[in-house]
């Protein structure tokens, strides 16, 4: 059998469970997506953000990317955040990382992983030197690592924040909510670690006055 095969196996059975466990679940499903949440995840197939937050299909709007960036130049997330905000209209945008996070611990190192990677794992490298002080006094390296996993999540969320589509939205109608979380492989738990709303302070620096 092919590898990919089995994976078509398992998706007619997990069709069928889902029709004998409920009959209207596809036809209603369909019709309409009302997602009320955005997520915001790393791609690390450790972290299914359904299955980890014990949703179903339609219950979440998920961008995935290595280490959960929001880069402002990225036209891939804009767009969906765009969609997710504006036409789906959520009630909350999620970033959730993850302790042990490769992204993260590369962008630790001083190795060259070419090109794109180099590109996209700079952006982490940023944090950690907005947090330099912090980091480099933590002294045992998976702390530190754990740490800027947090950091990095923190600053995500922050970015979210800085965009006109979550300011706008803010304004018109003081929604999404935005938790940044984080996400522990070792036993399935998912830590809070800032949420920031419509009536949180922004730096002024990022703020539209005339949105
Ligand atoms: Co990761």
């Amino acid at each position: 059998m092919k590898l990919a095969e089995r994976l078509l196996l398992e998706n007619k059975a997990w069709a069928a469970e889902r029709v004998d466990e409920d009959p209207e679940f596809f036809s209603r499903l369909e019709k309409i997506q009302t997602p009320e949440f955005l997520w915001i995840g790393c791609s690390d197939s450790r972290v299914p953000a359904n299955q980890i937050t014990g949703t179903l299909p339609g219950e979440l709007f998920v961008h995935r990317n290595v280490a959960n960036l929001v880069v402002n130049t990225d036209v891939n997330l804009l767009s969906v955040l765009d969609y997710a905000v504006n036409h789906l209209k959520v009630k909350a945008v999620i970033v959730c990382g993850h302790y042990g996070c490769g992204g993260v611990k590369a962008a630790t190192t001083n190795h060259d992983l070419k090109l794109v990677l180099n590109m996209w794992l700079r952006n982490i490298k940023d944090v950690y030197r907005l947090h330099r002080q912090e980091l480099d006094n933590i002294k045992v390296e998976g702390e530190r690592v754990d740490r800027l996993v947090e950091l990095n999540v923190i600053e995500q969320l922050k970015n979210l924040a800085k965009t006109s589509i979550i300011q706008r939205a803010w304004k018109e109608g003081q929604r999404p909510e935005l938790h940044g979380w984080v996400y522990r492989l070792s036993d399935g738990i998912i830590k809070p670690l800032l949420e920031i709303s419509h009536d949180s302070e922004l730096d002024p620096l990022y703020e539209y006055d005339d949105l």
